[in-house]
């Protein structure tokens, strides 16, 4: 952790307008500062950095944030890594925060894990370079395959020679400890306490996590056989969760981001030679199906995937269940098929770039369509699997998330399987009512548990917020407490004193016992309750310089949204500064939340009055309907004080 003091120094100096003028050219426009994105592409600038507020918002794509998160996308660094790199640049001593007795145990643990696997690269490199072995055997190998040394040395590659304990011995005379040998699983320590390499006479192929650290290696037979497996791979570890990595991310990130696409591949092998013929954007699953954490690694990047599939037809059906999950997860997705007999790896080495890629962009199909032909092939007229066929899409039909995108396929599909648009819709809604039941028992039952935050710096930064009903509603409050929450709203001539936005918002708040259900928000206002009454305290600053980075990241979107500003101008018609109007904003922003709180309620009722209507239970269906009448009336005031925009309450 960098402490507090440290990220203000940082936050400080890196004015906004050089760190982003070390990659985009900027012309002076008005107060601000105007560019081409260098996040999405655009011939027309819509790239603004405000000088006055620190911050950089792309109006094209949606970017933006304060420096240290210009530098988080450009460099598609965590927050830590990010402050390091500006602290860097401006030559500020970085002073980490005094952990606690288990904190530093842990993260000694971790990081000399860590040590221990970069020793571990470096001696396979330098075996693979240097031993007699490392030449004739492992560098004969990989020239025989046509990887070229420059690629050997970007992906670390090295050599574990074929001997017992060879690299275990190197380490502990190097001073490695043999717990943390055992623990990262390059030794395997016997019962009589005999110790052994776990590579041995393999190519060693290191894993990179996404910040560039060593997490495990796979290692590969040179000839083969069907004695040994064909890889053997570091086992699970404190610093190795083989769900959460995708060999390759490191190298591709950047390339990911420029082309907004990423190529899914199987292997390792895959990997380096697309590199090696000018494609970077790609990244490994390794052999094993995709996880959830991997497709939220990809998303953290692009919405587009296209997935690379040998040639050969067997692997594919296996490998379509897969894909099923990133539909869910809201992605594009094409499929490649490569001629017969190819993989990646192959077709890469007897192509370049451009051919490569004229070759994907002409053969890619949409995932849906590509499954619908293949299966559909499969079944020719046998009428049974036709309707295990129809079953089977309109699965992966319901489970994507946008509604436009659905109907497009049902549009498509029904052609293709010649199945009317309504008979494919009734399915899909049959599947989606079965889901909305899922969720609802699941969210019952979990009411009150409160979801841990993601914290740490290899975990995923995006939130999963779609179990969170009222998003919108609670950003603007937190912005309109972020942006003038120090600002005086009114006097309040009984009580002869000023109130505060912050004061006025989160007594409102308080008083319907009104609390934020996306957990990054609660904690937001948890921490500015607890400096509301601090004199020096400012909101802006506090939590855009604050040490989660989660919350700085929300405090730069929110400052840099302009959500709020344009509503403004919009119902006045003219550019009043957005203070002027605070006496209209806040309290709408406050009944927006309450409104859609009553209305959710409402449904809520509605659905147990169905229960209770069915179980006929005439006690409680009475008593809903009196809670629904309450409720009723509280909307229609509700709609009532929206309308008018006038509150009486003041
Ligand atoms: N894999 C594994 N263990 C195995 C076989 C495969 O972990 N016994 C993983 C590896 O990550 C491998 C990927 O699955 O890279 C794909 O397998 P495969 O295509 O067989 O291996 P390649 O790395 O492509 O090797 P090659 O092209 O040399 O056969
Ligand atoms: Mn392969």
């Amino acid at each position: 952790m960098i402490d507090q003091a440290t990220i203000d120094r940082i936050n400080d100096a890196a004015r906004i307008e050089e760190v982003v003028g070390d990659y985009v050219t900027l012309k002076k426009r008005g107060v601000n500062l105007l560019g081409l994105c260098p996040f999405h592409n655009e011939k027309t600038p819509s790239f603004i950095v405000s000088p006055a507020k620190g911050i950089f918002k792309c109006f094209g794509c949606g970017k933006g944030g304060n420096a240290v998160h210009f530098i988080m996308e450009h460099e598609q660094l965590n927050y830590y890594e990010a402050l390091k790199f500006l602290a860097r640049k401006y030559n500020i001593e970085v002073v980490e925060k005094e952990l606690t007795p288990e904190e530093a145990a842990a993260r000694n643990d971790r990081e000399s894990m860590f040590l221990v696997n970069e020793f571990a690269q470096k001696y396979f490199t330098d075996t693979l370079y240097h031993h007699v072995d490392g030449k004739a055997v492992g560098m004969a190998y990989f020239r025989e395959r046509g990887f070229r040394d420059d690629m050997i040395r970007k992906f670390q590659l090295g050599f574990s020679l074929d001997e017992r304990d060879a690299f275990t011995r190197a380490a502990q005379k190097a001073g490695y400890n043999k717990d943390y040998l055992v623990k990262t699983g390059l030794t395997l320590e016997y019962e009589n306490g005999q110790l052994a390499d776990r590579f041995r006479g393999r190519v060693m192929f290191p894993v990179h996590s996404l910040s560039g650290k060593v997490v495990a290696f796979g290692g590969r037979v040179l000839k083969k056989s069907d004695k040994t497996a064909k890889y053997v791979n570091s086992p699970e570890s404190e610093i190795y969760h083989k769900s959460n990595e995708l060999y390759g991310i490191y190298f591709a990130k950047q390339a990911i981001v420029r082309e907004d696409r990423c190529f899914l591949v199987e292997g390792y092998t895959d990997v380096i030679s697309m590199h090696q013929c000018g494609i970077e954007n790609v990244v490994a699953s390794s052999g094993t199906s995709l996880t959830g954490g991997q497709i939220r690694l990809i998303h953290r990047f692009t919405n587009n995937v296209t997935v690379l599939y040998d040639g050969d037809a067997a692997g594919i059906k296996a490998s379509i269940r897969g894909i099923d999950l990133l539909l869910e997860e809201g992605l594009n997705i094409q499929v490649l098929l490569l001629p017969d007999g190819e993989d990646p790896d192959s077709y890469a080495r007897t192509h370049n770039a451009s051919d490569f890629i004229e070759f994907i962009r002409e053969n890619s199909t949409d995932f849906i369509r590509f499954k619908t032909k293949l299966l559909l092939e499969d079944a020719g007229n046998d009428p049974i699997k036709r309707a295990a066929l129809v079953g089977d899409i309109v699965r992966s039909i319901a489970i994507i998330p946008d509604q436009i995108i659905r109907a497009e396929y049902v549009k498509e599909c029904s052609i293709l399987l010649n199945v009317a648009e309504e008979t494919l819709y009734y399915e899909i809604n049959k599947l989606k009512g079965r889901e909305r039941e899922k969720q609802f028992a699941a969210r019952q039952q979990q009411e009150a548990v409160q979801q841990p935050l993601p914290q740490g710096e290899e975990l995923p930064q995006v939130m999963d917020v779609s179990a969170v009903r009222f998003e919108k509603e609670e950003r603007n409050i937190l912005q309109v407490l972020m942006k003038y929450g120090k600002f005086i709203l009114f006097k309040d001539e009984e009580q002869q004193q000023e109130k505060t936005v912050a004061e006025y918002v989160i007594g409102e708040l308080d008083y319907d016992g009104l609390s934020f259900e996306n957990p990054l928000h609660q904690k937001v206002l948890a921490e500015y309750r607890q400096h509301l009454n601090d004199a020096d305290f400012q909101p802006e600053r506090y939590f855009l310089n604050h040490t989660d980075g989660n919350m700085s990241r929300l405090a730069a979107d929110l400052i840099a949204d302009r959500y709020v500003l344009s509503k403004v101008h919009a119902r006045s018609g003219n550019l009043v500064p957005d203070e002027d109007r605070l006496l209209e904003l806040v309290p709408r922003i406050v009944l927006e939340l309450k409104n859609s709180v009553v209305l959710a309620e409402i449904k809520q009722k509605l659905l147990e009055m169905k229960a209770a209507c069915e179980a006929k239970d005439n006690v409680r269906v009475d008593a809903i309907m009196r809670e629904m009448k309450q409720l009723d009336e509280v909307k229609k005031q509700l709609a009532k004080a929206l309308g008018e925009r006038i509150i009486n309450r003041l």
